[in-house]
């Protein structure tokens, strides 16, 4: 039997995507659920339609009815409004909030064994909202940001050395929005850091362009922000667990005294197996990096302090 994934907001961009990445891989079965009328249910037919091109069996299906989703092993959380040009993450805020709390509710009423990936925005606040109301332990509520921005940070620096991107390792740490932190120490070609590789500026300039990935896709798409690449990331994090792979993966996690934060989700590698988080990993940061990472997690603090998780 395949693994069972619901994505929550599954008419939207972001949540076709990761169904279409699934199912491409041959993952799991899919629930693409949304408040819609029928835009979920012609998502999930189209995406079904898929498999004998692609040679895929998983089945894929549209609902609104939560029953639908019962006993998901994942459930990926998409819903919200997303960012429109001259948006920051944090305007969607109050939003988000509201619906993510509503969606965490009646998921956990019908999977208390899932494991809850978040993606809606502000990402941080979103995932410790759905720590708090899931009453799930740290290691099954997981934010996605970190793949994504390494991601964009590994293509960039990619770009700039004319490498293969496989040969590209990036590290980026703190919350999802513009005080996250790329560390150039420790992302590099070949095992080689980009400060040895790359004038300082260079590296200065790739760091800007990362922090600000999702506002330059915003102001190219004009009508809604990125899906393709979070897409990408949301199924990175889901095969890691549901494949057992331990892999090593930026993601926003529960911290409790790790990196000197206490109560609060941000993002820092962790590994990821079949238990979820299975292991965070504590990497030793200069005073400068620990400095921005600590104004990260105030920024994310704020937002969490205004929702009073
Ligand atoms: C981005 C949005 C989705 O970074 O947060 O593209």
């Amino acid at each position: 039997m395949r693994p069972k994934v619901t994505v929550v907001g599954g008419a939207g961009n972001v949540g076709a995507t990761v169904g279409q990445y699934l199912v491409a891989k041959e993952l799991a079965d899919v629930v693409l659920i949304d408040i819609l009328e029928s835009v979920q249910h012609g998502r999930a037919l189209d995406l079904l339609e898929t498999g004998p091109i692609l040679g895929s069996n998983s089945r894929i299906v549209g609902t609104r009815e939560y029953r639908d989703t019962a006993d998901s092993d994942i459930v990926v959380v998409t819903a919200g409004i997303p960012r429109k040009p001259g948006m920051s993450r944090d305007d969607l805020l109050n939003t988000n909030a509201r619906i993510v709390g509503e969606v965490v509710d009646r998921i956990t009423a019908h999977s208390p064994r899932c494991i809850l990936i978040v993606v809606s925005n502000p990402l941080d606040a979103m995932t410790q909202l759905a720590l708090k109301r899931s009453g799930f332990t740290r290691e099954r509520v997981i934010g996605m940001a970190g793949v994504l921005d390494a991601a964009r940070m590994q293509t960039f620096i990619a770009q700039e050395l004319r490498v293969s991107v496989e040969n590209v390792h990036a590290c980026v740490l703190g919350g999802h929005g513009d005080a996250m932190v790329p560390l150039p120490r420790y992302s590099t070609v070949a095992g080689i850091p980009i400060t040895e590789l790359l004038p300082p500026e260079r590296v200065e300039a790739l760091v800007k362009r990362t922090a600000g990935g999702g506002g330059e896709i915003l102001a190219l798409l004009g009508t809604g922000s990125a899906y393709y690449a979070p897409g990408a990331s949301v199924v990175e994090m889901v095969e890691a667990i549901l494949k057992d792979r331990k892999k090593i993966l930026p993601c926003c996690v529960y911290l409790d005294g790790e990196y000197g934060i206490h109560g609060l989700c941000v993002g820092v590698p962790v590994k990821l197996g079949a238990g979820g988080v299975e292991q965070i990993i504590e990497i030793r940061l200069t005073p400068d990096e620990t400095t921005a990472l600590h104004r990260s997690a105030a920024a994310v603090k704020e937002l969490v302090d205004i929702l009073k998780l």
